[in-house]
């Protein structure tokens, strides 16, 4: 890929983040592979409360995304593996971006920054966790230089998914 990567900038999500994130991600392709329904405002404020106690506790949390303008574009960054199952002690990358901010670079912009940040607050290796079926996201890992780890099944849906790993 020769093609320059797009200017994004991070923040620590806002309360204001909150309603940005509903509004952008309030859409069945965003959504597709995060239970294929729109979540409630509640979930993004709580969301967006937790990460800013990551930002706190770590130096990182899942950014929200900002283009060149300062528009919000999604968010992307890294936490620590928020469930019971899976790969609990690691800290995950993930990235989400409303539906027309797709094929611009900008997941993949983010996730570089995102990378040289945890890498400086200690963090010696992250995972990214992703459905085998989600495509898009895969190709932000191979992007990124992650091997596939291993696979698993999600405890509810049953679905398989993919397990990337990434040594910094
Ligand atoms: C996963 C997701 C973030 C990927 O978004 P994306 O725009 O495909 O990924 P990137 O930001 O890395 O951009 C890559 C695209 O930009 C294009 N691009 C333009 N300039 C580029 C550059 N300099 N470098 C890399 N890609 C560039 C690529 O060609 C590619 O587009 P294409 O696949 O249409 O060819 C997006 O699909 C999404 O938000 N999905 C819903 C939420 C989700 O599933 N999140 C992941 C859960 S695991």
């Amino acid at each position: 890929m020769n093609r320059p990567l797009p200017v994004v900038h991070l923040r620590v999500p806002t309360d204001e983040d909150a309603v940005a994130w509903h509004r952008i991600f309030d859409d069945p392709d965003v959504m597709e592979f995060h239970g294929g329904r729109s979540s409630e405002l509640y979930v993004y404020e709580e969301l967006t409360a937790r990460q800013r106690r990551h930002d706190a506790e770590r130096g990182f949390c899942l950014w929200t995304m900002l283009d060149e303008s300062g528009r919000v574009v999604g968010f992307t960054g890294a936490q620590p593996w928020p469930q019971e199952w899976g790969p609990k002690g690691e800290i995950e990358i993930g990235w989400r971006l409303g539906r027309e901010h797709w094929g611009k670079g900008y997941a993949t912009a983010a996730a570089r920054m995102t990378l040289e940040r945890v890498r400086a607050a200690g963090v010696e290796s992250v995972v990214g966790m992703v459905l085998s079926q989600n495509a898009r996201s895969i190709a932000v890992t191979r992007r990124l230089g992650m091997s596939l780890a291993e696979t698993f099944t999600t405890p509810t849906s049953k679905k398989e998914g993919h397990c990337y790993r990434l040594a910094l």
